[in-house]
């Protein structure tokens, strides 16, 4: 694995450069939903991530978001990519927005690397050696108190059209959190959570390419990554909350009541 490993690294410093050729252009738009956009930084980003990888190790699988499953002769390694996560935010200018690539050996997530080409910020980890910022060994924030925490989620483009239960939650964290940030990344709020700069995530609907990489990158770092019931964390279940582990309960708990609708604010 550890070569594969170092080739995914490389692959994700190449396509964070070619985002950033198409970040200083202007943008051609297209439309997957009313408010979920493309670009073509998404589409070319993803075509030179597949190529690269299809001409290394021809027989594994890769699904990635803007093409779908690309099946190859042998299912044991599925390479899993975003090639831009954060595209409203590259659309508009934001610099927070990376590359995602992670590979699943046998089911099992065993490599993460996202790198954001503004910052020059690269994370990485290997099942079962730790999590790296840029090569130095990163860990989560040793937090446990809710209303000393900065903590931060997503909307899901379906926002609209089903507002709730995502504003509840919301709505019922932020009354027990020091602050709340929606950076338009999930990969790097994932990031973000492993080296401690936010003590807890959580979003619903996101995608495997979403999360893959960040999982387990949080992971690797010492922190928990569970469903919205405190169920191990499947990245094609609906909902994730990652930690740094001591708030853990305390966001699953904040999460549950707000689904009942029945959070006692002197909690
Ligand atoms: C999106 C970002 C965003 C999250 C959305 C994702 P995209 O990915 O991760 O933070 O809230 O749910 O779909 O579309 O920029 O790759
Ligand atoms: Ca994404
Ligand atoms: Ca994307």
């Amino acid at each position: 694995m550890e070569e594969i490993y170092k080739f995914a690294v490389q692959i994700a410093y190449k396509a964070g450069e070619a985002l950033m050729h198409f970040f200083h252009k202007p943008h051609q738009i297209g439309y997957k939903g009313d408010i979920n956009l493309v670009t073509e930084a998404d589409l070319e980003t993803e075509k030179l991530i597949k190529e690269a990888i299809s001409s290394r190790y021809p027989q594994h699988s890769i699904l990635a978001e803007e093409s779908g499953l690309k099946k190859g002769q042998t299912a044991e390694v599925k390479w899993i990519v975003d090639p831009l996560d954060g595209t409203t935010n590259f659309a508009h200018g934001l610099p927070w927005f990376c590359v995602s690539i992670a590979v699943e050996n046998q089911g099992e997530l065993v490599i993460g690397a996202i790198y954001n080409p503004v910052l020059k910020e690269m994370f990485t980890a290997l099942k079962g050696k730790g999590a790296f910022l840029n090569d130095q060994r990163i860990s989560v924030s040793k937090n446990d108190k809710l209303i000393k925490s900065l903590i931060a989620t997503g909307f899901p483009y379906d926002v609209q059209q089903r507002p709730e239960p995502i504003m509840t939650r919301f709505y019922k964290m932020i009354l027990k959190a020091r602050g709340i940030r929606r950076i338009g990344s999930a990969a790097l709020d994932l990031c973000y959570v492993a080296c401690g700069r936010f003590d807890g995530f959580w979003e619903e609907r996101l995608k495997p390419w979403d999360t893959a990489a960040g999982a387990l990158i949080v992971k690797e770092a010492g922190g928990k990554v569970s469903d919205f019931e405190g169920n191990p964390y499947s990245i094609y279940g609906k909902e994730i909350l990652a930690t740094n582990g001591f708030l853990h309960s305390n966001m699953l708990k904040v999460l549950k009541e707000a689904k009942e609708g029945a959070y006692d604010e002197k909690n």
